[in-house]
């Protein structure tokens, strides 16, 4: 539905046109209101203070959670709008033509946003400046009064021009703005954007703006002003935002070294490492040794493989129950062939939905998503770390970095002996998995391609048969492999360094 483009500014809140199918979105988002409150997160702040960055973050953490969570980035609605962007004249407030283009795009996002949250999602977060008291009261009304939702305000107010500076050359000239842009007429280009913003720029204020929950975020982080929080998810997010730092850092993430059970094809247990485990732990002292991070601290899990594969390693350590690997309950010290044999019913119910799966007397990948928030948020808060874990753990812990949904994240590859290097980037997190090339086996269960609960056994045998790992080194460069923050592209580069891109 087109929208009056002027409604921001000229129609009290209670009057918005609204689309048929939203009023009976909206009757029914209002009845649900007791059992399931929606929130909307509004960002709030000049350009380049880390509002795209801060909202793919929160969006990350809350989806990995468990919590139905969107972005919906004005930015983009402009670049549709908008084909072509000339020059920062566009964001001036006094050229009229393009502030009502500015307002209906704002309008539509929160629209979608509306009908987002009414059809299931949980939380959306509106991406965009919202630097005016009145496009607040707009955003608030809107959403409060007309669908019941929650509200909530993240302000970044930042007033060091080294960050400003530095986020503008690392985000804003890489964006679709200024493609075939000279990068300082573009620096230049974007600074006048920011003094157009400031212009008309008005930080929320705690008197005339006293009814809305909101946080201030100062230069980063250093301070905060957190003010009438509304409810557990919001109290979760200010938690989260309390946590977060851009120092630059890297954190490794590897599985123990193989195990007696893992040689026997067994899951659970508590074993020492195998002859080749024991390489692993030794190669792994020799391969941080040579990456001397500064100041590195390295976790590991309470079981006696993850502890063994890092006692080698030169830098102080702590071990966390919560990094302890799923537990099997029934099937602990069983093979995924035994199971198969014993518990047809549990590995069918298991196959169906391996996320969610709960062995009896044990856990499920969600349970462990819970167990491990603890681990995340203390990650977020720490600088270089080398995590020793298992599987399923490794598993859960890239599937926050690498936003991966419940689907993937039980089936993600972590192979034995292989370390995974993490540096969290601008939107994302680069990834990069460096084999140290030691034989071991191959523990890795895939999807099975027939996950019917009538299956005959043999179909269902046939799907569980490990195989060993090939022991020759498939790539022969340091580091090979680089995943997108999505996991899914691959890049790779040659022996001679020369990037080559596989589709793989
Ligand atoms: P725009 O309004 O142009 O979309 P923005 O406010 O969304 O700008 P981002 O694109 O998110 O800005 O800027 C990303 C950069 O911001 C990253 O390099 C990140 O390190 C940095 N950043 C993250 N958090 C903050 C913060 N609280 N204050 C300032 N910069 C931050
Ligand atoms: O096989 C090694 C192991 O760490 C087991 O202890 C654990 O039960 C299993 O991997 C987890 O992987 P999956 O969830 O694929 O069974």
């Amino acid at each position: 539905a087109k929208v009056d483009i002027y409604a921001w500014r000229k129609r009290p809140s209670y009057t918005y046109q609204r689309h048929p199918l939203l009023s009976r979105r909206i009757s029914q988002a209002c009845r649900d209101r007791l059992v399931r409150t929606p929130t909307v997160i509004a960002m709030c702040g000049l350009p380049a203070r880390g509002k795209t960055y801060i909202s793919k973050k929160l969006a990350r953490y809350l989806q990995w959670i468990g919590i139905k969570t969107k972005v919906f980035n004005v930015g983009e609605y402009r670049r549709v709008a908008v084909k072509f962007y000339a020059d920062k004249d566009f964001f001036d407030p006094d050229n009229a033509e393009a502030l009502a283009v500015r307002n209906q795009c704002a309008q539509q996002a929160l629209e979608d946003m509306c009908s987002y949250l009414s059809d299931d999602g949980e939380v959306a977060i509106f991406d965009a400046t919202n630097t005016t008291r009145e496009r607040r009261r707009c955003i608030y009304e809107y959403c409060s009064q007309t669908f019941c939702f929650r509200v909530f305000f993240v302000e970044s107010i930042c007033d060091s021009s080294d960050i400003v500076n530095l986020n503008i050359r690392e985000v804003k000239l890489k964006s679709p703005d200024y493609k075939d842009v000279p990068q300082e007429e573009a620096v230049t280009d974007f600074l006048s954007r920011i003094q157009q913003y400031e212009k008309r720029y008005e930080t929320i204020d705690d008197t005339t703006e006293r009814n809305y929950s909101f946080i201030k975020i100062f230069n980063c982080g250093e301070r905060f002003l957190v003010h009438k929080i509304g409810g557990h998810i919001q109290s979760r997010v200010v938690y989260f935002l309390m946590n977060i730092h851009i120092l630059p850092r890297t954190i490794y993430l590897t599985r123990h070294g193989e195990s007696t059970l893992n040689q026997d094809l067994r899951i659970g247990g508590d074993s020492s490492l195998s002859a080749n485990g024991k390489l692993y732990g030794e190669a792994l002292a020799q391969y941080m040794e040579n990456e001397s991070i500064p100041d590195l601290i390295v976790w590991t899990s309470q079981m006696q493989r993850t502890i063994q594969t890092a006692a080698k390693i030169n830098a102080p350590k702590e071990q966390w129950k919560a990094l302890n690997e799923i537990n099997a309950g029934i099937c602990e010290g069983l093979t995924y062939m035994e199971i198969a044999e014993r518990f047809p019913d549990e590995l069918a119910a298991r196959d169906q939905s391996k996320f969610y799966y709960r062995y009896p007397g044990g856990e499920s990948y969600q349970d462990l998503v819970a167990r491990l928030e603890p681990v995340i948020m203390e990650l977020e808060r720490a600088e270089n770390v080398l995590v020793v874990c298992h599987q399923a753990v490794a598993r859960c812990i890239l599937g926050y970095f690498l936003n991966k949904d419940a689907d993937d994240l039980p089936y993600t590859k972590v192979p034995l002996h292989t370390v995974i290097k993490l540096t969290p980037m601008a939107y994302g997190c680069l990834m990069e998995c460096i084999p140290l090339h030691i034989n071991a086996v191959n523990t890795h269960r895939r999807k099975p391609k027939n996950c019917r609960p009538d299956r005959t056994a043999h179909e269902a045998l046939n799907d569980f048969l490990v195989t060993p790992l090939d022991p020759k080194p498939v790539l022969r460069t340091k580091s090979e492999i680089f995943y997108n923050s999505d996991g899914t592209r691959i890049k790779t580069t040659d022996v001679d360094g020369n990037r080559i891109q596989r589709n793989d």
